[in-house]
């Protein structure tokens, strides 16, 4: 008997340096702007896609416990869009592994679509390309069409009038980004958030009367970045990436009711970070819809610079460099 077709794949988080936030389409998750970011070689998700041709529904495990509620009705509303791809119908198991903390700011939802789009495909047979599959992997999350490319990748948004808006809007890889940098990640806390990044994103566009002068802001700072990148230039890169980020939660915190992810603790780090850079070093924050704090550095100064901000903060930092992109780590089996 020929067992049913499993894929399973792994893809890493990645962390935005101009950030996306606010779509102009919520069906097909399409962005207002291009984002660009850097996948990290930390905190991969594993997840296997199993066919259960026999089964009435999807099941969906994240890290051995059932998901229920709004995590069970996106994964199983994206099953459905690779179900109607693919013209077939059987129910799949879900089995999710995450190693970085789920809901915190981390790009734990980036790795996750990722690697559930890389393995559906697989397990339902449809082939895609790279740029196809960044794709389908915003569908689950837009983050996610970033993790399917390892290093700095963009995210285009598309033209607003183009004819087919999903074919238009992909992740591309940056090939000519001349950066060693590293990326360290401040553990602050890992619950879940208070209010989702869906929730934050869609009351900011709604509400905040900052949101249209960071958008505009935004749409200059990705060429900007990219000219950076490409020039070598860590100094230009870093300030734009904070400067970004700052204005993103500029944006959630004047939403009615507004949205503050940042801690005390988040505060104390990223004042930490600008009397580092006071003294001569080469630091810059960024943070996500968590109040985790990542310092954009030199690779060379990583490890110094997780110790100087784990020992202020007595919380565990992480560092971390360019990472790789979606891959399967299984064929389909048969
Ligand atoms: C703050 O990709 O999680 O991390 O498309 O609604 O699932 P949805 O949002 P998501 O948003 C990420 C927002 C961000 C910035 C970024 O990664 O660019």
């Amino acid at each position: 008997m020929r067992a049913a077709p499993a894929a399973t794949a792994v893809a890493h988080p990645n962390i935005a340096l101009v950030k996306y936030w606010g779509k102009r389409d919520e069906g097909l998750v399409l962005p207002l702007a291009d984002s660009l970011s850097l996948t990290l070689d930390v905190f991969p998700t594993t997840t296997s896609v199993q066919l259960c041709p026999t089964a009435t529904r999807d099941t969906v495990v994240v890290d051995g416990r059932p998901a229920t509620g709004e995590t069970l009705r996106r994964v199983v509303g994206f099953l459905d869009v690779v179900r109607a791809r693919a013209r077939r119908r059987e129910p799949a198991r879900v089995d999710t592994r995450n190693t970085v903390p789920v809901g915190a700011g981390l790009a734990s939802s980036a790795a996750g679509f990722a690697a559930l789009a890389l393995a559906a495909a697989n397990a339902y047979e449809v082939t895609l390309d790279p740029t196809a599959l960044s794709r389908l992997a915003r569908r689950g999350s837009g983050s996610a069409a970033r993790s399917v490319f390892g290093g700095f990748v963009q995210w285009h948004a598309g033209p607003p009038g183009a004819d087919d808006a999903d074919l238009a809007s992909y992740a591309e890889p940056l090939d000519d980004a001349r950066l060693d940098l590293a990326m360290v990640a401040v553990l602050l806390r890992t619950g879940p958030k208070p209010v989702s990044s869906r929730e934050a994103m869609r009351r900011t566009v709604a509400t905040s009367p900052l949101f249209p002068g960071w958008l505009a802001a935004t749409r200059t700072e990705v060429t900007a970045m990219r000219t950076a990148l490409a020039a070598g230039d860590l100094a230009t890169v870093g300030a734009i990436a904070e400067r970004n980020a700052f204005g993103m939660h500029a944006t959630m915190r004047t939403a009615v009711p507004p949205v503050d992810y940042l801690t005390h603790a988040s505060h104390q780090v990223l004042d930490h970070v600008r009397l580092m850079r006071d003294r001569g070093e080469r630091t810059w924050s960024t943070m996500d819809a968590g109040p985790n704090v990542k310092v954009l550095c030199p690779a060379a100064d990583a490890q110094r610079i997780a110790a100087e901000l784990g020992e202020i903060t007595g919380c565990p930092t992480v560092a971390a460099r360019p990472g790789p992109g979606a891959t399967m780590t299984t064929g389909t089996c048969s």
